[in-house]
């Protein structure tokens, strides 16, 4: 997979190179490439962004820039993912369909957000022909500064499901279950005692329908006092 990143910060994207993303890209898994918007600004000033027409706070990324930048970068079946508070909130689905994709662009908006325009334009026919689908993608209802970290977030939601990123795929099948209330049970290791408190005495004994019941329960009753 090949995943490139836009930003006006891209020193912001520096985590991506480090620990388990490092290890995936140095075994041919991933490519990951970190770009400056700036690159792409024309004119004097570089400037990225201009005041939003029908007047309003803040200011809007400029769409010729962004697709000086998209234009260089797209290929065929890619997902371009644009960051925005008002997109679609992100989840474990999403993330699974996103890991089996060949590239993945990560937009980041800054100010009040990208002109719509290009969302409009690698949206139409001409694109969706070669295969390319546009995505407004949303990590929660809070507002962040800018796309950046949650380009991060969805990065890792999503590289961790390509087949030999992670260390252990057993765990990824057993969380794939998640979503039908399962798998989130707590969890303990040794010692049995510590600080005065047991581990559950069913999770000691090798009875493995009896602790499946008791990890269905457990995880029914947090997800209850989650809400
Ligand atoms: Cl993707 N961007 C911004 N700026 N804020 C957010 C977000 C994205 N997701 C949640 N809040």
């Amino acid at each position: 997979m090949k995943i490139d990143v836009i930003s006006i910060f891209p020193e912001y994207l520096a985590p991506l190179e480090l620990s388990l993303l490092g290890k995936a890209q140095d075994k041919g898994l991933l490519q990951i490439h970190v770009h400056d918007l700036r690159k792409y600004a024309s004119g004097n000033h570089h400037s990225v962004d201009d005041t939003p027409y029908g007047g309003g706070a803040g200011m809007v990324m400029k769409a010729q820039v962004w697709g000086e930048a998209l234009d260089e970068l797209i290929l065929d079946n890619s997902d371009l993912i644009i960051l925005t508070p008002g997109g679609k909130r992100f989840n474990q689905r999403m993330a699974e369909e996103l890991s089996t994709r060949s590239q993945l662009i990560f937009a980041c908006g800054r100010y009040e957000g990208i002109d719509d325009r290009v969302r409009q334009h690698y949206s139409t026919t001409q694109y969706a022909e070669r295969g390319i689908r546009v995505h407004e993608i949303s990590i929660g209802d809070y507002v962040l500064g800018g796309g950046e970290v949650a380009a991060m977030v969805i990065i890792e939601a999503v590289t961790r499901l390509i087949p030999g990123v992670l260390g252990n795929p057993a765990s990824i099948i057993e969380e794939s279950h998640m979503f039908e209330g399962f798998v989130e049970y707590p969890s303990f290791t040794k010692p049995a005692s510590w600080r005065d408190i047991e581990v559950p005495e069913v999770l000691l004994n090798g009875n493995h329908a009896a602790i499946a019941q008791w990890r269905s329960e457990a995880a029914h009753k947090r997800a209850e006092n989650n809400q």
